[in-house]
């Protein structure tokens, strides 16, 4: 994950365009980028992620002992020292900005010499003559994708891991919800079209509304405008790199309250192998109800707001596209009229997917179809 200095660009509204971080993105600065302290501080004092991350490791003890860890992005070392300080046998650290030269430091000063190692190198390029028991990896961007990282963590996966070894974390969730952002919206849109120092400016308002890129804010849970619906949730075990080439989802929801839908809030969670005392997993999250985290959330604002009241239907298509050269991808969003084809199942809460739903559930089997069930 990147720091507040790092934006996500990249993605528009609407159409395609060129990524305009497409040609500043190549490894070499995109590893300068975290050779920035304060890029790191902001990670550490993150508390959320950074606890997260802590917690699950000290309670997966059982799990960590005697065992072969490898951190992917060792950055300061932080996840390595968790990592070493629960009975580790040994701590791969791999970290290619030129950080990794701070490393052994670190390691020494901790008395952790015997059984971190660092190695100074994009983890691709990391040659070793043993398997790996867990991978340990912070390697979310706003949005979960942006920077890419997580080809890097499933190419060591495919190449390290073990067969029966984990992942830390073991799966990502990507969440979604229509919502309002009334100050974000003045700033966007409203500007252009009050007067500036006495002058008209208000040409600019239409190209001005134009987003290339989403905003990274936190949104307030009251500006949701209906229940967050899980739009992927990727298995880290098993992901493919070309299965996050593109993603493609169409979605409908139902307005809990009336308000004027400005954009689309999207969030992202992790869950970890590792369960408390009733059993559900360690997770991190960066929903908009719970504490802030350095990710916030991210907003793709819509050219044009649409006025919905409770018990209102909407949709979207959202298509996201790795861009080719860069790290980040091209978010496509086309809204969608509520009598458009809605998905199966789909959780818009209208009487006819309440229904499918319904049937779904009750009719476990595909080769049945509601169409021919004359009940329904
Ligand atoms: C989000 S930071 C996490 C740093 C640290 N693990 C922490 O939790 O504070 C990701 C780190 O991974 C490093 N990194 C990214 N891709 C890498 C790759 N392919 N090989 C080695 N290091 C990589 C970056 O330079 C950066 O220091
Ligand atoms: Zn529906």
């Amino acid at each position: 994950m990147s720091g507040d200095s790092r934006s996500a660009a990249g993605e528009r509204v609407g159409e395609n365009i060129e990524d305009p971080m497409a040609t500043c993105t190549s490894d070499m600065e995109y590893f300068e980028s975290y050779q920035d302290f304060d890029t790191h501080r902001l990670m550490l004092a993150d508390k959320v992620r950074t606890n997260a991350y802590k917690d699950a490791i000290y309670n997966a003890k059982h799990l960590f002992e005697g065992k072969v860890i490898m951190d992917i992005g060792a950055g300061t070392g932080i996840l390595s020292l968790f990592c070493a300080n629960v009975g580790a046998k040994k701590v791969i650290a791999v970290e290619a900005s030129e950080l990794a030269r701070f490393l052994p430091k670190v390691v020494e000063a901790n008395g952790f010499q015997n059984v971190i190692e660092v190695i100074h190198s994009k983890v691709e390029d990391v040659k070793l003559d043993l398997k790996i028991d867990i991978m340990v990896s912070e390697w979310m961007g706003f949005y979960l994708l942006h920077e890419s990282m997580l080809d890097s963590v499933i190419y060591a996966r495919n190449k390290f891991l073990k067969p029966d070894g984990l992942m830390f974390p073991k799966s990502a969730q990507i969440f979604a919800s229509p919502c309002k952002i009334p100050e974000l919206w003045k700033n966007c849109h409203d500007f252009w079209n009050e007067k500036q120092y006495g002058f008209d400016l208000s040409c600019f308002s239409d190209v001005a509304k134009i987003k290339n890129k989403p905003e990274i804010v936190s949104v307030a849970s009251d500006c949701l405008l209906s229940d967050a619906q899980l739009l992927w949730d990727l298995d880290l075990m098993k992901i493919s790199l070309d299965e996050l080439k593109s993603l493609n989802d169409r979605r409908f929801f139902a307005i809990e309250e009336d308000g004027d839908m400005q954009g689309i809030c999207i969030w992202f969670t992790c869950a970890f192998p590792v369960q408390d005392e009733e059993g559900v997993d360690a997770t991190l999250s960066t929903a908009p109800w719970l504490p802030e985290t350095h990710w916030k959330q991210t907003v793709v604002v819509l050219p044009e707001q649409t006025s919905f009241e409770a018990g209102d239907i909407t949709g979207w298509d959202l298509h996201l596209e790795k861009s080719d050269h860069g790290r980040s991808y091209k978010i496509q969003l086309e809204c969608l009229d509520a009598n458009e084809e809605h998905p199966v199942p789909c959780l818009c809460g209208s009487v006819k997917c309440e229904l499918v739903r319904h049937f779904m559930k009750t009719h476990p089997d595909p080769s049945e179809s509601i169409m021919n069930n004359t009940n329904v």
